[in-house]
């Protein structure tokens, strides 16, 4: 291979920068990108095995990509797989073995798998050359696969994966797997903080605060492909603020049972209470040991300040819960437009659409209709209103995260 070297310097880097991400979908998606461009590859998937199936994580395609506006992202569908040995990404993931297909449409009739064309039917696509490597944890578990589609010579001919192909990738999913079993932890430990604070009702589980961290992220990407804020700058905001928005609401376990599950309206003296959850929970990050600290510090306390200055805390000491600047009525002044930060802002939109979209203890769940009726109208007063423009133009990916992180998975 005529890039050997370049190849390796690349994967030795890649090991570096893997280690410090630590979102897992994030990671994920990393892989994928290295690997398809590494073999010059036009499509790919990451699968992983949830239980018994295999779910897909993400899927890339350079040539539907092509047709999409700039800054629009795929929109894919997520289904599952039984792990058998029937399909191809099944077979892989039932016996590990590294499959290389140089055309999916001339699998030999004896081989134990076949290629299914309703997914490039559905697609619009003509899948050929297909290499699958396993990613195979230290015990020698399978817990997932990546699928690179079409490689392409430099004329953008369809070539077939050679041996040195999987060679490279092998070893780059070996490096990848030994990251994502760390970054799977590091997540693991969030979510048991975050299940702490958020499964003290029963009936809650951790969906909201993945639900919210992913609307979240999709608003952030939108902004700053709007503002052309690097790649690399990108990469390592959404990570963080993926993990911080999860956290939003931690200050809730600080918050008594009477008040938090309470199932009706809240009186005045239970409001203020519950407003504490904002810097009660900012407290937990105060060493600011981090930029992870910094911004779930601004998210915790900021994501219930309003767009016109008439939300809360406002400007107030975080240790002592005390105003700094005060309004006319004597109560901490609100903090009001850009004073908000960034993170604040978008947590507070996603925050609210998923309340109304959901059961609480105190409400129903709203209809899809009124819940967006609801955000245009809080827009400018509650809310960013450019924020708000930019949550309707990523809605089709808030919904797929929406049915992701539905209700009745856990
Ligand atoms: P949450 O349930 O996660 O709600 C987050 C935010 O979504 C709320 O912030 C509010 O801005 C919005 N929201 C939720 N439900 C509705 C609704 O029916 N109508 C409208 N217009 N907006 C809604 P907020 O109000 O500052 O409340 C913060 C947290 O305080 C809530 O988090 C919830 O845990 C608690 N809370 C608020 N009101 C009540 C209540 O009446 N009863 C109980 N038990 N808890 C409440
Ligand atoms: C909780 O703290 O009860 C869950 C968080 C939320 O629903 O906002
Ligand atoms: C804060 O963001 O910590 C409160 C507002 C301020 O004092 O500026
Ligand atoms: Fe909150
Ligand atoms: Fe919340």
């Amino acid at each position: 291979m005529e890039n050997n070297s370049e190849n390796i310097k690349r994967i030795l880097q890649l090991e570096c920068e893997f280690n410090r991400i630590q979102d897992v979908d994030i990671l994920l998606e990393r892989i994928l990108t290295e690997a398809r461009n590494m073999l010059n590859a036009d499509a790919g998937s990451i699968y992983i095995v949830e239980g018994d199936k295999l779910e897909i994580k993400f899927s890339q395609n350079e040539t539907k990509q092509k047709e999409l506006p700039p800054g629009q992202k795929l929109i894919y569908s997520i289904f599952k797989i039984n792990i058998n040995k029937k399909t191809i990404s099944g077979y892989v993931a039932a016996t590990g073995e590294i499959v290389n297909i140089p055309d999916v449409y001339t699998i030999p009739a004896d081989a134990p798998y076949h290629y299914d064309p309703s997914y490039d039917k559905l697609a619009g696509y003509k899948t050929g050359s297909m290499l699958s490597i396993p990613l195979t944890s230290s015990t020698g578990k399978t817990i997932g696969l990546i699928q690179i589609i079409n490689k392409k010579d430099a004329k953008g001919k369809i070539i077939s994966f050679t041996k040195d192909d999987e060679l490279l990738v092998m070893h780059f999913a070996n490096n990848a797997t030994v990251a994502l079993q760390r970054a799977q932890m590091t997540r693991a430990i969030i979510l048991r903080m975050i299940k702490m604070s958020a499964l003290r009702d029963p009936k809650e589980t951790g969906m909201h605060v993945n639900r919210v961290a992913g609307y979240a992220v999709e608003i952030y990407e939108r902004y700053a492909n709007k503002y052309k804020i690097t790649e690399k700058d990108v990469q390592k905001n959404r990570d963080i603020l993926r993990m911080a928005a999860m956290l939003h609401d931690v200050g809730k376990i600080a918050i008594s049972d009477t008040i938090l599950k309470k199932p009706g309206k809240l009186n005045k003296v239970e409001f203020d209470t519950m407003k504490g959850h904002t810097y009660l929970g900012a407290r937990l990050f105060i060493d600011k040991q981090s930029e992870f600290d910094e911004i779930a510090t601004q998210i915790a306390l900021t994501h219930h300040e309003k767009w016109n200055g008439q939300g809360y805390p406002g400007h107030i000491n975080i240790n002592t819960g005390k105003a700094k600047k005060k309004d006319k009525h004597g109560n901490a002044k609100g903090l009001k437009g850009q004073e908000i930060p960034l993170w604040g802002r978008i947590v507070a939109i996603a925050d609210v659409y998923d309340a109304l979209s959901s059961k609480r203890v105190y409400k129903e769940k709203w209809e899809q209709d009124r819940v967006l009726e609801e955000i245009k109208t809080l827009s400018g007063s509650s809310f960013d209103p450019e924020l708000v423009t930019i949550f309707f133009e990523v809605l089709p990916h808030i919904k797929q995260i929406s049915d992701r992180y539905a209700e009745e998975k856990e």
